[in-house]
């Protein structure tokens, strides 16, 4: 695997690539690899081209008293995982190369209304940093396909939007959560939880699952459904921001009988802020056949 720091580096490899007609293939990651990103390099591997990943922890997406300082970095053991799954290159840019003059006065892209809603309401100016540095690392890689985890749902309609209103050439693919067997979501974050924690967290999940049921049995009360499910994990233990169910397609408020949903938490469990979603197909009015599809 080529690894590279600095763009010059970079540029000269992927246009290499292009010259030879090959596609590029990019996952971009803030490192801390675990099962959920291995997954999106996998899920790669089934396209034709070169796979590019990138680690860089990305201090535009964190707020102030959030966890910039103490985020998991584990630069060799990443290097060592993607290497095993056969990974072309790996771009590590330095934080001058991505905020050259700094961060102050460096142009923002920012998606309205989608950045500000959810997960934004509690983290202002996150999908922010996300859309700027994601914007800026396509530009410099360049990729023709990029991979990003359903786990992130939120983050993945702020990419497509992106993507769609800067006409940016790039196919944008969701790929599916990755669960621990408790069904957690896989994240680099479940490590700041201890024990207890640990053994309670899959009940978040749990109640996104009881939650899709309810959907699938045709009940449409969603404001009631919503404030129970928080009822529900505040008295297991957590301090949940939201429980919210949302058109799946573009995460506006559904109207009853809506067939494509999807259920979104976020809960603060101790000193971790975890996160997790779950789709829910319905049949059309009547309910006739649901589905919930993981
Ligand atoms: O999902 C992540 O790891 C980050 O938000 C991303 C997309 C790499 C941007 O920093």
């Amino acid at each position: 695997m080529i690894c590279i720091e600095r763009l010059e580096d970079l540029r000269r490899q992927v246009a290499d690539w292009r010259r030879t007609g090959e596609r590029i293939l990019f996952v971009p990651t803030m490192g801390n690899l675990h099962e959920g990103h291995l997954k999106l390099v996998r899920e790669a591997k089934g396209y034709r081209g070169r796979r590019v990943v990138s680690i860089f922890v990305n201090p535009m997406q964190f707020g102030a008293g959030e966890d910039l300082a103490s985020y998991p970095r584990t630069l060799t053991a990443d290097r060592a995982l993607l290497e095993g799954l056969g990974n072309d290159l790996l771009f590590i840019p330095a934080e001058e190369t991505i905020y050259p003059g700094g961060q102050a006065g460096h142009t923002e892209v920012r998606v309205p209304d989608l950045s500000e809603d959810l997960c934004g309401t509690y983290r202002p100016g996150h999908f922010t940093g996300v859309a700027t540095v994601v914007c800026k690392l396509f530009n410099m890689v360049r990729p023709d396909v990029a991979f990003f985890g359903e786990k992130d749902f939120q983050q993945l309609m702020v990419i497509r939007r992106m993507v769609a209103d800067l006409a940016m050439p790039v196919e944008i693919i969701g790929v599916a959560t990755e669960r621990e067997p408790s069904g957690l979501a896989m994240s680099s974050r479940n490590q700041y939880m201890n024990e207890a924690e640990r053994r309670l967290a899959p009940r978040l999940y749990q109640e996104l699952q009881a939650l899709a049921e309810a959907l699938g049995r045709g009940d449409d009360d969603y404001p009631a459904l919503e404030l129970m499910a928080k009822l529900r994990l505040d008295e297991a233990g957590f301090r949940p921001d939201y429980v919210s169910i949302r058109r799946a397609e573009d995460l506006c408020l559904p109207v009853r009988g809506e067939p494509h949903l999807v259920v979104l938490a976020a809960a603060r469990l101790g000193k971790t802020r975890l996160i997790d979603n779950l789709r829910v197909e319905r049949g059309g009015p009547g309910i006739a056949t649901p589905a919930a599809t993981f």
